[in-house]
Order: C-alpha cells, then structure tokens, then sequence
C-alpha cells in the first residue's frame, strides 16, 4: 500500500483533558479509526498534568535533570497506554520506546501509538524523528491552541494569528519563545528536524476533533500551515 504516513504529536492535556477524559478518547480514536482508512497514522502522545505533577515532585526530591525527563517519560508512555486501549485492535498494547522499535511495529500496518523515547527532548521531536524515520512528509501537532501567534494572543490583543509560516519563520518564533523561557508552540530540535528533513508541520487546535481530523486527511484546515518545502 502507498497510503502517505502522516505522524500526530498530540499535548498530553488535549489526550487527557481531566474531565470524561474515557470519553475523549474514545471520540479521537473513532476520528483516527475513520481517518485511517485515508493516511497511516502514526500517534506521538505527550505527558500533560502527569508528567508535569511527577516532574515537578521529582524536582522537590532533588532528582537530576534526566531523572525528571525520565520520569516525564514514562507519563508519556502511559498516556499512550490510554490511546492504546481506545483504539483495541487497530493498535498495539505494546509502546514501542525507541523510534527503531517504532519503526519495526510500524510495518504490521497497525495505527502506531508512542511516548517519549529518550531524555533531552519532548514528544513534538519525537514526533519529527518518527516521521523522518518512517519517511512521513508532514507532522500534525495537535495542541491546546488554535494557530501560532506573533506573541501570547491572552496577554497580547494585538497578537497576530499566522495561517501560513515558513520553517524559517516557525524557527524564529520558537528561539525567541524560548529565550523568554517560555512553554515553546513547538520542541526547536523538532523544527531542526523538520527544516533539514522538509517536513510540514500542521499546527490545530486538537480539541477540535473536526478540524484535527481534517488537518490529518491532508484537507484545508483551520490552523497554521508551516511549509518546510
Ligand atoms: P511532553 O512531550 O509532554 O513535553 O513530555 P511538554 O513540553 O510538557 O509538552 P508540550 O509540547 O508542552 O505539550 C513531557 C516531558 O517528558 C520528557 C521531558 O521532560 C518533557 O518535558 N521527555 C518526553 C523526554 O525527556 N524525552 C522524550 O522523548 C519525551
């Protein structure tokens, strides 16, 4: 089959929202069953509220900068446990943790579910590693906001929501994101990855099952299309 592979790096707290969060995820993975008859669909799964709650108490307990990543991975892995099971068969109980591991599953034609695979990064380079990995053009980041900003769009009224950017630009913003120290729209060794392998990024308001369903198919979506190309 010659179906393009598309990889979706979903923010662990659009997964789990924290309320009828079984129902959530029973209604993405009916939309990734659906959408998976057009694309193969390989799903990179972040750590949310629970990473952060172990990361965070890790810190208190003096652990060291790769034991919290560890530690934020293994919420990762977890999250995708929940994906995992939504999806029964079409998936595997199985979270491969490392991309090589990622990619043997991948050939059993199956939607691919993952965490984290090791310290030093998040799931949004794991992402772009999977999909150059596995040959993928684009990236879907499914994220709690609805398009990139010039500047944070609650704080700033006069921020400019962006439907198109170029690679080159996505990478200034998240420097200049990151300099500030801020959470970044998306992981910078994500966007190396992306700029010198020339894959797309789609960033979509993963709430929004509709729009995210469609920014997977490779339709007109609402959202920010970054060309790598
Ligand atoms: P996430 O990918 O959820 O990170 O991984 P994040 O920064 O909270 O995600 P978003 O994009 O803002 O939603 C949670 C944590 O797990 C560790 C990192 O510490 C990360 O912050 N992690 C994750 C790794 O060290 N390696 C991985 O491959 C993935």
């Amino acid at each position: 089959m010659d179906r393009e592979l598309v990889v979706v790096s979903i923010g662990g707290s659009i997964l789990i929202p924290g309320k009828d969060d079984a129902e959530f995820i029973t209604k993405l993975a009916e939309m990734l069953r659906r959408v998976s008859s057009r694309v193969n669909v390989a799903v990179v799964c972040g750590g949310g509220k629970i990473a952060r709650y172990y990361t965070e108490t890790g810190r208190e307990l003096g652990g060291s900068e790769y034991d919290l990543d560890m530690l934020g991975i293994g919420a990762t892995r977890l999250n995708a446990g929940l994906l995992a099971l939504a999806l029964g068969d079409l998936s595997s109980k199985d979270i491969p943790t490392t991309i090589d591991a990622a990619a043997d599953a991948f050939s059993h034609g199956k939607i691919l579910v993952m965490g984290g695979t090791e310290p030093g990064h998040t799931t949004d380079a794991v992402a772009t590693m999977l999909a150059r990995e596995l040959g993928g053009r684009r990236v879907v980041n499914a994220t709690s906001v609805d398009a990139v900003y010039s500047d944070d769009p609650r704080k700033n009224p006069d921020a400019v929501r962006y439907d198109k950017l170029t690679i080159d630009e996505l990478e200034k913003l998240v420097y200049s994101d990151h300099g500030a120290g801020k959470s970044s729209v998306f992981d910078p060794l994500g966007v190396q990855i992306a700029k010198s392998e020339k894959i797309d990024i789609m960033m979509v308001d993963g709430r929004n099952l509709a729009e995210l369903e469609k920014a997977i198919a490779g339709e007109p979506f609402d959202g920010t299309f970054v060309n790598s190309q």
